[in-house]
């Protein structure tokens, strides 16, 4: 894993865009997966930026959003749809039908799952994944004891996503169910970029980046995918062990991609 430290929130935001920046300048129809939740708000206004000042285009991308409540109608404002909408989509040039997110409506949630992973499929694959992580080691809606081969399904969501969820939503009830990508869909993705800020994510990063791999650390499978990029600011990354030691091999590598260039992303573009 590539942990790269930064001093705070917006140094992170910035990070992660440009990753994506330099993605879309580089293959201009790529496949993005996206995330909703607090951490990627600040890397989407960045791209709109972007987009703005004429540097990307969203034309010819294709978007999957990692989840989606289950069972909330399409223009309810709590769902993933409206807020990909509010914080991104409604800002950029990106075509609708472009833009996919797990069908929460369906009368056969079972059905959800493996329509969306063909759609991915048949989209030629996730280059870039982008996650945040949840203060019990989710990523997406794959709570503790997910399988790590899982894909996309309904998923029931635990009591502490519930309560974080709820918070983001003031008084009104959100559903307890989810129709999510699985770890296995999401290790499938070329490349992988974890965020995450605040000291409330100091103990899942630890998790997720030193501790075992666990089904109980959901975020814990990406130590087994090749090309994985974790952006933290300094309070999330206050609980690891090795902290001064990412920072040095960031340093290092800074050296060797100036030199040789980035090995992955050419690796990436050949795919
Ligand atoms: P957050 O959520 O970005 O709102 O902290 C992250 C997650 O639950 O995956």
């Amino acid at each position: 894993m590539e942990v790269l430290i930064l001093e705070d929130e917006t140094a992170v935001a910035i990070q992660g865009a440009m990753l994506v920046v330099e993605l879309i300048e580089k293959k201009s129809n790529a496949v993005l997966g996206l995330a909703t939740g607090r951490t990627p708000i600040q890397l989407y206004s960045n791209l709109i930026n972007y987009y703005k000042q004429g540097r990307i285009s969203f034309e010819h991308i294709q978007t999957f959003n990692l989840d989606e409540y289950y069972g909330l109608s399409e223009n309810h404002p709590s769902n993933f749809r409206q807020f990909m909408q509010r914080h991104l989509f409604d800002h950029i040039d990106i075509e609708t039908t472009n833009t996919h997110l797990p069908n929460s409506n369906s009368n056969n949630p079972r059905l959800v799952g493996p329509a969306y992973e063909a759609l991915i499929k048949a989209s030629g694959g996730i280059d870039l994944q982008i996650l945040g992580i949840g203060r019990n080691g989710h990523i997406g809606f794959n709570e503790p004891s997910s399988s790590l081969a899982s894909r996309t399904r309904i998923k029931t969501l635990t009591n502490s996503t519930l309560q974080d969820n709820q918070l983001g939503s003031g008084k009104e009830e959100l559903p307890d169910m989810a129709i999510t990508m699985g770890i296995g869909t999401i290790m499938d993705a070329r490349r992988v970029l974890l965020l995450a800020v605040g000291k409330n994510k100091a103990t899942p990063v630890r998790n997720a980046v030193e501790g075992p791999i666990s089904s109980m650390s959901p975020a814990s499978a990406l130590q087994a995918h090749q090309y994985v990029t974790v952006i933290l600011d300094e309070d999330a990354a206050s609980d690891l062990k090795l902290r001064d030691y990412y920072r040095w091999v960031h340093l290092k590598s800074e050296d060797i991609k100036a030199k040789y260039g980035n090995f992955y992303e050419i690796d990436l573009l050949e795919r």
